[in-house]
């Protein structure tokens, strides 16, 4: 069994509160519900995130948990929480760059009927729905040493698309792999020096690239070497979804983790995200600009693009309906972002859901001393016509009880009391990712 060695002192601040690691892993069945469950939600809620052993040197760095709660016929079944089994689970420090040698801490995608665990620096590794570890996916021999945390699944084709990158030639690698998890594309860019991209995005004709100004930079001596470089020109890429070039366009600099989505309309693209002004200017430890969604509307036969903020919310990890990815969306679900301790942004107390036809927003507020993680849509069924006919699901942390939940709101009313609120057997960490995993995977 593998416990966590961490003692208590002068730890990182990742190291601390809910953002520090549980110190076992955890299972209980029947759980506590107040409410009523919807019984349309038959599947798993995860929520994976790091959950280091030993003190890790940066909150991007710390080895993966991953939390499942099992929802069937209106009850929660099971909650298990499991280390992800890579080779860095128990030597972190022996050839990091290893492909298999994998953190595993970002996020869970399910393709091809399998569940894959991903981390950008490594390949992903493959989980049961019992959360055990399988091995390491490189596609067939496609993908030599690390895929993004964020493929996106066409809903149109069932195809995974996805990049990879490196600091050596070629620097990025768009990858279109079919509904089985063969490669059908494997397209080399090049940039103009190594930077961190975490997210990209999909329309139904062309994948999206952020060349932006957080740049690699081994003199900083930080566990994770990037920071902010105001004089690296920002540019938003287009390529083809069969590969071909890229074609760049600048932009305002600024930084994005994560794209919410992205449509091609004739000649025109848009790309929404959660953007911040700047990243990492004093070095890669501290996050202290928030973000707020943005959109670059892209005229491709004009070559120009037009940029806007558009709603006043502090706010990240999105979640739209994934039906609609690559396709005109109305409503995402977006969890706000605080000025708090430690003069960092912070998780914060609010799902909001935002209506981009309307521009406005509707907020679920959990309560001063409650911190929410990823909220999750998920559709009352897979053929559920309205947009927001369905669940938005999140984890809360209860700071005075040191406790989680797994809270249910109905997507159509998202401000109004919760559907259901399940009290887990532990906190859970404030990882980076929630996803649902449908039963019929
Ligand atoms: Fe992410």
């Amino acid at each position: 069994m593998v416990t966590s060695n961490v003692k208590e002192g002068s730890k990182p601040w990742w190291m601390r509160g809910n953002y520090g690691p549980v110190s076992s892993e955890t299972e209980a069945l029947d759980l506590p519900v107040g409410g009523e469950i919807p019984s349309e939600l038959h599947g798993m809620f995860t929520q994976i995130g790091p959950n280091p052993p030993e003190v890790s040197p940066h909150w991007f760095l710390g080895h993966g948990m991953v939390h499942g709660i099992l929802l069937r016929e209106g009850r929660a079944v099971r909650y298990r929480s499991r280390w992800i089994r890579t080779p860095h689970l128990h030597s972190p420090s022996d050839d990091p760059d290893h492909p298999e040698n994998s953190p595993a801490n970002t996020n869970v995608v399910v393709h091809g009927g399998r569940i894959l665990v991903l981390e950008e620096r490594h390949l992903p590794y493959e989980i049961n729905s019992d959360l055990g570890t399988i091995g390491p996916v490189d596609f067939g021999g496609a993908v030599a040493r690390s895929l993004t945390a964020h493929p996106k699944v066409c809903p149109a084709s069932g195809e995974l698309l996805a990049f990879s990158q490196s600091r050596a030639e070629p620097a990025l690698t768009f990858y279109r792999f079919d509904k089985q998890g063969r490669c059908i594309t494997s397209q080399a860019a090049e940039l103009q020096r190594p930077v961190m991209i975490h997210d990209f995005a999909m329309t139904s004709e062309h994948v999206l690239f952020l060349d932006l100004p957080v740049v690699f930079a081994a003199e900083t001596g930080s566990a994770v070497p990037y920071h902010w470089d105001g004089k690296h020109q920002a540019r938003l890429g287009v390529m083809s979804r069969e590969g071909g070039p890229i074609s760049w366009y600048n932009i305002d600099p600024c930084f994005v983790f994560h794209t919410i989505n992205a449509c091609s309309i004739g000649n025109r693209i848009t790309l929404d995200a959660c953007r911040y002004p700047t990243l990492w200017e004093g070095g890669s430890e501290n996050f202290t600009s928030p973000a707020m969604v943005h959109r670059w509307t892209l005229d491709l036969n004009a070559g120009d693009v037009r940029e806007e903020t558009l709603f006043d919310v502090r706010c990240e990890f999105p979640s739209v309906d994934r039906r609609l990815l690559g396709r005109p969306n109305r409503y995402a679900y977006v969890s706000t972002m605080v000025d708090e301790e430690m003069g960092s942004i912070q998780h914060g107390h609010r799902v909001v859901k935002l209506d981009f036809v309307t521009g406005t927003t509707e907020h679920h507020h959990f309560g001063v001393s409650r911190y929410v993680c990823e909220p999750v849509f998920v559709p009352r069924s897979p053929d559920a016509e309205d947009e927001d006919d369905g669940f938005v699901l999140a984890i809360v942390y209860d700071r005075a009880r040191d406790t989680s939940e797994l809270v249910i709101l109905s997507a159509t009313s998202p401000g109004s009391v919760p559907l259901a609120i399940i009290a887990l057997p532990e906190r859970v960490p404030f990882g980076f990712h929630a996803s649902w995993i449908p039963a019929d995977l």
